[in-house]
């Protein structure tokens, strides 16, 4: 034999045997590496594409004394060794998701975290009530700014001059000469002046007043009622506070009307209803009367309608206005106003439901 078969550029030919020896040492090389970095390493040696000991191999057929052995040999040797490769790659795939699963484990035993849930405010909740029961009366919901000019929240609602409501003292005034308004009455004065009869509306919203203690916020909340139309009468206002309260509250609520004034109203008076805690047999919540205060109504002043270009002879109608928060207060037995501004979650978690 010449030293064709025996020596090359590249290096000696590898005989079949070696080939066979290659392999096995290959496959129990690969089997062996413990991690993806290894693996990866081994691949490369054997298998890289540009160059890789299969390729250098594979190249030296051309220089083989008996080419078809060294061709099966070879062939062999690079099946053994890329299933080689795909095995351990398997195994390190399945080793490396058991570790992900095991450093993600849930314990399933835990109770489940709940999502905080809201509820609504309980002057949001009354407000709705009284709007629902009025929706059902026939009536729509307006608003109205929480700023208004003097004209708007007193003179055209009849305030004189003097009154005191008039005064810094008790109203919230602003530098520009307007003012927070101190009550929902301005919103009838709106409606008026933007439409004539029949009008049917509520307004519920936020007002202001310079007081402060237990029972009073400046800041608290009012509903007022308008109905203007034909031969509106006192019987019409005194029906549809009924009907209204024994919605509101218990279904045997009973009213009394009590003579009062309001400069936007006449007659005026104070709505009591029946206590709702002793049905009206007397107890401490009612001071022993039987009886609690929770509105304000009366007949539109003939001069209001006017003031807001409504015919008195044609038209008449009622009004009334209650606060919100007094209502809240006494629902959930809420013993100080301030408690539903405090935004604090232990009170909306209370009357949730
Ligand atoms: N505006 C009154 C207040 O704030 C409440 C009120 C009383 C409104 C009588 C009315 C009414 O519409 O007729 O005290």
């Amino acid at each position: 034999m010449g030293g064709e078969g025996t020596t090359t550029q590249g290096g000696a030919v590898p005989t079949p045997e070696e080939l066979e020896r290659l392999a096995a040492a290959a496959e129990s090389a690969i089997a062996a590496v413990a991690d993806r970095a290894g693996w990866e390493s081994l691949r490369v040696e054997w298998a890289g594409a540009r160059q890789g000991r299969l390729r250098d191999l594979q190249a030296l057929i051309r220089l083989a004394p008996d080419k078809r052995a060294f061709g099966q040999a070879f062939n062999q040797l690079k099946s053994r060794v890329e299933a080689a490769l795909a095995r351990r790659d398997e195994e390190l795939a399945d080793g490396e998701r058991a570790a992900r699963l095991a450093a993600a484990r849930e314990d399933v035993t835990l109770p489940g975290r709940r999502p905080a849930t809201g509820s609504l405010h309980p002057v949001t909740h009354v407000a709705r009530q009284i709007e629902e029961i009025f929706r059902g009366l026939g009536y729509s919901v307006a608003e109205g700014p929480e700023v208004e000019d003097d004209r708007t929240n007193f003179a055209l609602l009849n305030f004189p001059d003097d009154h005191p409501a008039r005064d810094a003292q008790d109203t919230l005034m602003l530098a520009d000469g307007r003012l927070l308004r101190t009550h929902t009455s301005p919103v009838q004065i709106r409606t008026m002046l933007a439409r004539q009869p029949p009008i049917r509306v509520i307004c519920p919203g936020r007002v202001f007043r310079n007081d402060n203690d237990l029972r009073h916020s400046p800041m608290f909340h009012q509903v007022e009622g308008l109905c203007v139309a034909e031969g509106i009468t006192v019987g019409d206002l005194k029906g549809t506070l009924l009907a209204f309260v024994q919605r509101l509250f218990a279904a045997d609520t009973r009213i009394r009307l009590r003579p009062s004034f309001f400069p936007f109203t006449e007659p005026s008076c104070e709505v009591d209803i029946s206590c709702q805690l002793c049905g009206g047999s007397g107890c401490p919540t009612c001071s022993l009367t039987g009886w609690m205060e929770i509105l304000g109504a009366g007949m539109v002043d003939p001069r209001v309608l006017a003031n807001c270009g409504i015919d008195p002879d044609r038209y008449s109608g009622f009004a009334f206005g209650l606060g919100l928060d007094r209502v809240a207060m006494n629902n959930w037995g809420i013993p100080n106003i301030r408690s539903l501004f405090e935004s604090d979650e232990r009170l909306l978690r209370q009357v949730r439901g």
